[in-house]
């Protein structure tokens, strides 16, 4: 048995409590740990870290976790630990980073990796230096929709890809009426707010990683909710985007379009949903679900609006069957991150990758500023 010891700060929160902590590395210890093939398995050890003692107490007799800690650097200065995670909220991660890197930890961490592109560039540049291992959030592409997805690519289902249409979003309440089920940070500019930050990361690795390097991108960010109310009650003013309708062109001229928007109202069948258009089929992608359409059972539409629609088109799609049983996209981007810290297996999703998502979001936001095409650098320049 090998033991990886993980501090792990900003666990108290939304995203490191219930994906990371609950279901990915309690899940993993509750397992047993994560199988090598060489017989041996990683089990994880945790370090909780907070801010707020009491908070992090409770959460630690709640889970069970022996070891909890207020002083990051105090953790950090322990040679028993191998890996630093960070979920706290955006506008604290690169400060913590840092400090693991400086403290010759190996780093895991949510999106995006800093709030800005040249934070995120020195970040990446500061683990390479230091030769620290390191990994970031990408777990939509863990997700069973977004497998399925991926297989559809790999086996040439679409021929060339023509576009990639992207619809993310829901309602996130205001709080004047229904609590906002989101942190009112994130509707705060000065905060590390706005959803180019919190969604472009996830939409650079999804295009790069399944249809290629993005070349340039066009986008319009706007805040369609500007008066909102906190977690205490208290009315503040939404600084930051709540929308955004961006352009990307990649390379080789497929066209992704993406709204991304926390003022919209749901009717599609998933929160997020990628239609992909390419010349022998198409596919709508989920979370979970992903519906194939080849070229030959395409159906052949006319444009008629003086009569019903006679084709029922949701019915022509396929739905492509689960191959590998479905598990947390969190927890198998873990089981991965710890084979790579123990076990040296290869991880493709490192700071670099964060500072490229950081780039994008950046990029996103100045051609939104300056209402133009913006290019962005290919990934080694
Ligand atoms: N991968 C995904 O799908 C996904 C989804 C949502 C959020 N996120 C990311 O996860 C991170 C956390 O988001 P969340 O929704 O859980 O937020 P949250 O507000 O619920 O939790 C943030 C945590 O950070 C701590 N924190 C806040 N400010 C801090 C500071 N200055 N120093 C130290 N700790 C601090 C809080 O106490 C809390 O534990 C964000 O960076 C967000 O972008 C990722």
């Amino acid at each position: 048995m090998t033991t990886v010891t993980i501090a792990a700060n900003g666990v108290t929160g939304r995203m490191g409590r219930n994906q990371h902590l609950r279901r990915s590395l309690l899940a993993i210890r509750e397992q047993g740990g994560v199988a090598l093939a060489d017989g041996r398995w990683i089990v994880p050890e945790l370090i909780l870290i907070g801010r707020d003692a009491d908070r992090v107490r409770r959460l630690a007799e709640e889970t069970g976790v022996a070891r909890w800690s207020t002083d990051r650097d105090a953790v950090l200065s322990d040679p028993a630990v191998d890996v630093y995670f960070d979920a706290t909220a955006t506008a604290s991660r690169a400060d913590g980073v840092r400090a693991a890197i400086g403290a010759g930890k190996a780093v895991y961490c949510e999106k995006p990796l800093a709030p800005t592109a040249g934070e995120a560039a020195e970040l990446a540049k500061l683990a390479e230096a230091a030769g620290v291992k390191t990994g970031i959030v990408a777990d939509k592409l863990f997700l069973p929709g977004l497998r399925k997805l991926r297989r559809a690519l790999d086996s040439g289902f679409f021929g060339r890809v023509l576009s990639v249409r992207c619809d993310f979003g829901y309602w996130v309440f205001e709080g004047q009426v229904e609590p906002s089920q989101r942190p009112s940070w994130n509707y705060r500019a000065e905060d590390g707010g706005g959803i180019v930050l919190d969604m472009f990361p996830h939409w650079q690795y999804v295009l790069e990683d399944l249809f290629g390097p993005i070349m340039s991108v066009l986008c319009h960010a706007v805040t369609h909710l500007p008066e909102r109310v906190d977690e205490a009650g208290a009315a503040y003013a939404g600084t930051a985007d709540d929308a955004a309708y961006a352009l990307f062109a990649l390379e080789g001229g497929t066209v992704a379009s993406f709204t991304s928007s926390w003022a919209t109202r749901v009717r599609r069948d998933e929160l997020v949903e990628f239609h992909v258009d390419g010349t022998l089929g198409s596919a709508v992608a989920g979370l979970r679900s992903c519906h194939l359409q080849p070229r030959a059972a395409t159906p052949r539409p006319t444009w008629n609006p003086d009569v019903p629609n006679p084709i029922d088109f949701r019915a022509t799609w396929v739905d492509a069957p689960a191959i590998e049983p479905d598990e947390n996209g969190f927890k198998l981007q873990w089981e991965a991150f710890l084979r790579h810290v123990a076990a040296d297996e290869p991880f493709p999703h490192t700071l670099a990758q964060g500072a490229r998502g950081a780039l994008l979001a950046d990029l996103a936001l100045r051609s939104s500023a300056e209402r133009r095409w913006i290019d962005v650098p290919a990934a080694d320049a």
